[in-house]
């Protein structure tokens, strides 16, 4: 049975997720910023699947590299099987904006994950063996208005992933790059104009399914794929007429 790192294990999206692994039998490290949190989670899965589930603290605010981090995390817990990165940030679209927000967005969702990944995935080329799953966004397929800073984060995120799956590729490591569309969660609750808003059970249990499968990229719910194709293809001109 494998041990899967989930980052960001708060969320509720990496939580189904970490579910359905230790349905699986599967051994899990929760990490992220909420202890407390982490370990009422822990106990829960140990009680339902009566698999082991430790808790690790890991914060992406951080700018360091994380090759250290991953040697003590493998001395202490042993070799890690494969990396669920969930982590992620995005204030109201005028927060993020302007001055440290700004900054703190590209942080958390694209340098403080790439850090981590990174070293990830020199292990796994190392190794030949590993999985690695990062959870993007729809917003990354373009910019909009109403969050481009997110936007352009998520969007650096997924070439990112999509250039590792390149590299990963030759030594048989898979790479998964998931594209939610609104899903109901901490970070959408309260947020005004959503539509088709999926449920953070249904698409953890499908981030599982689609690692299991090897796929590749996969947009939850499959609708998405073809509104971001729409909306991609929409010219420029009339693009920025829009209030999207
Ligand atoms: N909800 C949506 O509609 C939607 C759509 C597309 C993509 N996504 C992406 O899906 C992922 C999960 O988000 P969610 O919707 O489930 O929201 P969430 O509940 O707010 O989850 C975000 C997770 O990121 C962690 N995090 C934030 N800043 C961190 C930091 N500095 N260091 C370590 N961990 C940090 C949070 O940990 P704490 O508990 O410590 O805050 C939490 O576990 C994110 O990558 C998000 O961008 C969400």
């Amino acid at each position: 049975m494998a041990l899967i790192l989930v980052v960001g294990a708060t969320s509720a999206m990496a939580r189904a997720s970490a579910m359905a692994w230790a349905q699986q039998g599967h051994s899990l490290l929760l990490a992220g910023r909420d202890g407390e949190e982490l370990q009422r989670l822990a106990r829960d899965i140990g009680v339902r699947f009566r698999v082991q589930a430790r808790v690790v603290a890991v914060d992406l605010d951080e700018t360091e590299a994380r090759e250290d981090w991953f040697d003590e995390l493998e001395f202490r817990h042993g070799t890690i099987d494969g990396l669920l990165c969930a982590a992620g940030w995005m204030p109201d679209s005028e927060t993020m904006r302007h001055g440290e927000p700004a900054l703190q967005v590209l942080q958390r969702n694209l340098t403080g994950p790439v850090a981590l990944i990174n070293a990830y995935a020199d292990l796994c080329e190392r190794r030949r063996s590993g999985f690695i799953v990062g959870i993007s966004s729809v917003a990354g397929d373009r910019g909009r208005q109403s969050n481009y800073l997110y936007g352009a984060a998520k969007g650096g995120f997924t070439i990112y992933l999509a250039g590792l799956r390149n590299r990963l590729d030759k030594v048989g490591v898979p790479v998964l790059t998931v594209k939610p569309g609104f899903v109901d969660t901490r970070m959408t609750f309260g947020l005004p104009g959503l539509f088709l808003v999926a449920d953070p059970a249904w698409v953890g249990e499908r981030i599982v399914a689609a690692q299991a499968a090897g796929r590749n990229e996969v947009y939850l719910p499959g609708f998405w794929r073809l509104i971001m194709l729409i909306i991609r293809h929409v010219p420029e001109f009339l693009f920025k007429r829009l209030s999207l």
